[in-house]
Formats: C-alpha cells, structure tokens, sequence
C-alpha cells in the first residue's frame, strides 16, 4: 500500500457499525468502541476519519472534545484493522487527523499512550507537565498548537463518554 497517498475521509453514519467492528477487534475488547458511541450521543466529537480500500474500512482515528482545557481535544482512539499494521498506516492517520485539528483551530491536543509512538508526531510529556490528569501522568502528552499551549497548566477533565472506560 502507497501509504504517503492515503486518502481518510469523514465517516458518516453509515460507517458507525463496521468502525465499531474495527475497534472492537483491533483493542480486543468493546471498550473503545462504547466509548466512540458514547461520544457521538453526547455531540463530543470534533474530528472522526476513516481509510477504506475495496475490502472495507481499515483505519480509524477520533478527536474528542476536552471538558478543559479549553480547546483542547483527545486524540481517542486510533485504530489499524491488524492485518494493516505496521505498514506506516497508523503513523500518517495521526498525521492526517493532528493537521485537520490545526485546520478546525484547536488549542492543543491530548493524548494517553505509549511515549516511544506518540512523541514521533510532536506529542510531548512535557507540555503535559503542568496538567493533572485522572489517568497515567507517564503516559499523558500534549501536542501544542496554539501558543502557550506547551505550557498550560490545571486539570484535564475528559468528556463524560470517558467514564464508560
Ligand atoms: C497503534 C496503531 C494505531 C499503530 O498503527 P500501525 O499502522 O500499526 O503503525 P505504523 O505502521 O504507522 O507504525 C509506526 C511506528 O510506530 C511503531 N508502533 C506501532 N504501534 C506502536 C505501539 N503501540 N507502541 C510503540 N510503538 C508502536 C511501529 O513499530 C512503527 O515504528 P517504525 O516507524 O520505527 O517502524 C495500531 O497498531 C493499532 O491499531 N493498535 C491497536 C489499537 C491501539 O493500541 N491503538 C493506540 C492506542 S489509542
């Protein structure tokens, strides 16, 4: 697969079951896939990308409104079907999906993960220093675009769909 011409597009209603599938599978669980429909009913959702090919959808990345800061989003989740992976789909996904947040003028974007995958896109622990967080503060970053938003400081609240996790 060319994955530099990758080509995501919005999902739309009609995708709702096969990016459950897709979740649910790839997180071998049904977590996440709640936690995006929960999303969707509570209206916390700024940015929803697929990537299909003849075979169906095959990557899905979700960009959810933060309670605070202010303007700030979750990068959550993003998901590759398993028999794409490791192929560089996931890494331009993210690409693709932090551009269209710059784009829609967010502040700044969260993420809860692995440091050694997330800091490749410019996510970092330190611009999260300042932030409480109800989960994992070693596996908290910021990816900064507004200015000062390396350096803010106060509580990440995650939208309510968060406590279907
Ligand atoms: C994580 C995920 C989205 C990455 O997508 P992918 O298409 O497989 O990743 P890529 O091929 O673009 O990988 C890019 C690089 O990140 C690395 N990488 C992939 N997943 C990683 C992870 N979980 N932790 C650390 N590094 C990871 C790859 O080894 C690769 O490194 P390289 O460029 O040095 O070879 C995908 O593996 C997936 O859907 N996993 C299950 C769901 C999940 O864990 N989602 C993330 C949490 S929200």
């Amino acid at each position: 697969m060319d994955v530099l011409n990758l080509s995501p597009r919005d999902v739309t209603p009609d995708d709702y079951l096969d990016v459950s599938v897709l979740l649910a599978t790839a997180f071998d669980g049904p977590d996440e896939a709640r936690l995006v429909e929960q999303l969707r009913k509570d209206g916390d959702i700024g940015l929803e990308l697929v990537c299909e090919d003849q075979d169906g959808i095959f990557g899905y990345i979700c960009f959810a409104r933060m309670v605070s800061p202010f303007g700030f989003w979750s990068l959550s989740p993003v998901a590759i079907k398993r028999a794409y992976q490791g192929q560089g789909i996931g890494d331009q996904l993210i690409r693709r999906g932090l551009d269209g947040m710059r784009r829609a003028g967010a502040s700044g974007v969260v993420v809860l993960g692995d440091p050694d995958f997330y800091t490749r896109f410019g996510f970092s622990k330190a611009a999260a220093a300042g932030l409480d967080s109800p989960y994992s503060r070693a596996h908290t970053m910021v990816y900064p675009i507004a200015k000062g938003a390396n350096e803010v400081t106060g509580r990440l609240v995650y939208p309510p769909a968060f406590s279907v996790l």
